[in-house]
């Protein structure tokens, strides 16, 4: 039987769930493969729903919009951009295709284009092929703890108003390096995650185990277990032949 991939679509109540209804009854042909959750905004999309939907076997998520300038709640779809953003470079880091990822803007009146999109998002979906649930799910997984982060959700959050208008000194903040102050969260999380899964298979760990299974240099992971340790996140369990043990805190060692 012919592939046919698992859609998931948000669409805002005002603009693009609208534009599907004029394309229904406009008649617009065009592929039956997404399921539809209207919400009142597209701003209103988490991070955490698009990497739960991969989570959970979809093959392919699409985020639709009113048009920049026409959200009803004014800035909702700028928001959208912001997190669409973080959830596009959190696929990247944990290896989710972020091709299977769409943000795009349908208006009300626009039926024939909310069908070109779906048809162009279905091709899309199906050239790159099933997600092999097996794999996508744990990685889905890492990336939703990593979204999770209230220091990522903060700066998500703060980014339009501290580019637009400026910190709580009025000063304005460069874009660009607040999109690396990002991705730098994003990676070491990420690096912090895998540490804890090597801890969690091998424990109690060392550093040198650690930096095998992580294939980091021991430094680097050295300066990612002070982090973990100070957040209470691990435990130095006991000392062997001069390497200390390391284990998850709040969970059972072998
Ligand atoms: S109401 Fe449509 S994007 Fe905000």
């Amino acid at each position: 039987m012919a592939y046919e991939p698992k859609l998931l679509g948000f669409l805002c109540n005002w603009c693009a769930y609208a534009g599907a209804d004029l394309a229904g009854v406009s008649r617009v042909q065009y592929p039956p493969n997404m399921r539809v959750i209207r919400v009142m905004c597209s701003g209103r999309v988490d991070p955490l729903h698009v990497l739960e939907a991969f989570r959970n076997g979809m093959d392919g998520v699409a985020v639709l919009g009113c048009h920049p300038g026409d959200c009803h709640y004014l800035t909702g779809n700028y928001q959208a951009e912001r997190k669409m953003d973080l959830t596009f470079r959190v696929m990247e880091k944990v290896g989710i295709d972020p091709d299977r990822l769409l943000l795009d803007w349908v208006s009300a009146a626009e039926g024939q284009r909310f069908g070109e999109v779906i048809t162009d998002f279905t091709e899309r979906i199906r050239e790159l092929g099933p997600l092999d649930a097996a794999d996508a799910g744990p990685k889905a997984a890492v990336g939703e703890k990593i979204a999770s982060m209230d220091r990522i959700r903060w700066l998500v959050g703060k980014e339009r108003d501290m580019v637009d208008h400026g910190n709580v000194y009025g000063d304005k903040l460069d874009e660009a390096e607040l999109k690396d102050i990002l991705w730098n969260n994003i990676v070491n999380e990420y690096n912090r995650e895998l540490i804890r899964s090597a801890i969690r298979a091998g424990s109690p760990a060392t550093v040198p185990s650690i930096a095998e299974a992580v294939e980091m240099d021991t430094a680097t992971v050295f300066k990612y277990m002070i982090d973990l340790e100070n957040a209470g996140q691990v435990h130095m369990m006991d000392i062997v032949d001069d390497d200390p043990r390391y284990i998850l805190v709040g969970e059972v060692s072998e």
